[in-house]
């Protein structure tokens, strides 16, 4: 499946992808030359987070592998996968991937727990994260790491690859596109378990602090659970309604840890807007119908009378709020893989259970950069991370040292392109050019891959997934598509 937009490796020069920029009528800023640290590039200068003085703009961030043991444990993949984030030069490792507080709260039954039987487990990826960079580099002490704190709630496969849905509320197009029972109240949590849910933060961001990891993030983005309450607005009770009940699971998961973990530091990874749900199809992605459902009150971050257009106005709330409580930074994310991957993660091949980009992929780059650079013009006083580079490919380092410049973001954060190619903000650094045959491709294998139950990886790039017995399973699934 692919569609005709032309590819970004086919674009010959800077000033092509301006063109096509100009075409596409949106606009990024765009350094004509690659710098080197030597040569002054922006995004080797350090910035204060916190207390922490953090050694460059270059961020790795979450990006999980299915690939744990059953209990949680990391094995020889999440681990080769954490010294790569080492690897990379970057100075910040914005949580590694997502951890799971409770075994139920999986994505997946291959995920990475942050419960106290994986305390070693745990342990191992920092060292290896932290080790290698040391190693490579000669100084750590500037590396940021962090721990990402997670619950899947709607998207919960802790067993297998059925759903065990926990939701914050029924969502009328979500429950029908993954099954819900719409009158199923069972599946909603309720505020006693939502209390409990609150301590099982608190007690994992308190072995992140004891293991050495430098801040927690509270994840809230992607569809998973505590993005989902944002939008809780038909959920009664005190963690639903109005901005301030929505908002109050995260406020008080972050109160909480501030108050009886001092000394660690909070981050919160934002979806800051999010759109209608697609279908998934071999066509041309749509949205699920949603005419009969306007105002359309079940997303965060859209406009309600039309919610394909993004409104900032409440994430612009909650990232002043969470100023107010000390959270130190925001990656700024966006939608969810599970029902607009072609927003969350931009690509001109799809992953299996996606749709053909109804729009150049470009488009979504640049729709994730700019709602992040109106988050930094409404609150510059917060340390802001991007997403969605990986698809700019050749031509990532000139757009994220332009923008770091320009002051629209004060890191860059790498998701795809990590696992293609680890080492690219080290080489740009040092060598002011990229290695042409690792860049990401956005071929999606790291999504089709464990939407088929097999592990993640860079199946297509990486010399290491290519050699697996798994790569063969992707390409006959890919082949038979
Ligand atoms: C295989 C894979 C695993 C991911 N795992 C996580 C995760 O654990 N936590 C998270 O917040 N985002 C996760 N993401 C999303 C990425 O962090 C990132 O937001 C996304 O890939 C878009 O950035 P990019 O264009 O640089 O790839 C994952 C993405 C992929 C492709
Ligand atoms: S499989 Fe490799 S090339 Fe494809 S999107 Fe993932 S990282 Fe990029």
């Amino acid at each position: 499946m692919t569609t005709s937009y032309p590819k970004v490796a086919q674009l010959k020069s800077v000033n092509q992808l301006r063109e096509r920029l100009a075409e596409l009528e949106v606009a990024l800023p765009i350094d004509d030359e690659v710098l080197t640290a030597a040569a002054g590039s922006p995004l080797a200068e350090p910035i204060s987070i916190g207390d922490f003085r953090v050694g460059n703009r270059w961020c790795i961030h979450p990006m999980e592998g299915w690939d744990a043991n059953r209990d949680g444990s990391p094995t020889d993949h999440t681990l080769r996968r954490w010294r790569h984030f080492g690897l990379s030069g970057a100075k910040m490792i914005w949580g590694g991937e997502a951890a799971a507080v409770v075994p139920e709260g999986r994505a997946n039954p291959n995920q990475t727990l942050a419960t106290p039987n994986n305390r070693a487990g745990l342990a191992a990826l920092l060292h290896a994260a932290r080790s290698t960079h040391l190693e490579k580099f000669g100084q750590a002490d500037d590396l940021w790491i962090g721990l990402q704190l997670t619950h899947s709630g709607r998207f919960c496969r802790p067993h297998d690859k059925r759903l065990e849905p926990r939701i914050a509320y029924h969502h009328p197009l979500l429950d029908a596109k993954f099954g819900i029972d719409a009158d199923d109240e069972l599946l909603v949590m309720s505020d006693d378990e939502v209390e409990r849910l609150i301590d099982e933060f608190v007690r994992a961001a308190r072995m992140a602090h004891e293991l050495g990891f430098h801040f927690v993030d509270v994840k809230s983005c992607h569809g998973y659970l505590l993005h989902e309450f944002l939008s809780a607005r038909t959920r009664m009770g005190k963690f639903g309604g109005d901005f301030t009940g929505r908002t109050r699971l995260l406020t008080t998961i972050i109160q909480r840890i501030h108050h009886e973990v001092p000394g660690l530091a909070v981050g919160v990874r934002l979806s800051v807007f999010d759109t209608v749900p697609y279908q998934t199809s071999r066509e041309i992605g749509r949205p699920l119908p949603y005419a009969d459902l306007l105002p359309y009150g079940w997303g965060f971050g859209v406009d309600s009378h039309d919610p394909l257009q993004i409104d900032l106005e409440e994430p612009i709330a909650l990232i002043q709020k969470l100023h107010g409580l000390g959270v130190v930074a925001v990656n700024v994310s966006c939608g969810s893989p599970y029902y607009c991957p072609h927003v969350q993660r931009p690509a001109i091949f799809p992953p299996s259970d996606g749709y053909l980009p109804p729009e150049d992929p470009l488009v979504g780059v640049w729709r994730q950069i700019d709602a992040a650079r109106q988050c930094k013009e409404a609150v510059p006083e917060m340390p802001m991370i991007g997403t969605g580079y990986t698809y700019l490919q050749d031509y990532l380092p000139h757009v994220a040292q332009a923008v770091i410049r320009e002051g629209w973001i004060d890191s860059v954060g790498l998701g795809r392109m990590v696992l293609s190619y680890p080492d690219l903000p080290a080489d740009t650094l040092a060598r002011g050019e990229l290695a042409r045959k690792r860049v990401c491709r956005t071929f999606s294998d790291c999504t089709t891959a464990p939407r088929q139950g097999l592990i993640s990886g860079c199946y297509p790039l990486d010399p290491y997934y290519k050699a697996l017995p798994e790569a063969e399973i992707v390409k006959a699934f890919k082949r038979d598509e």
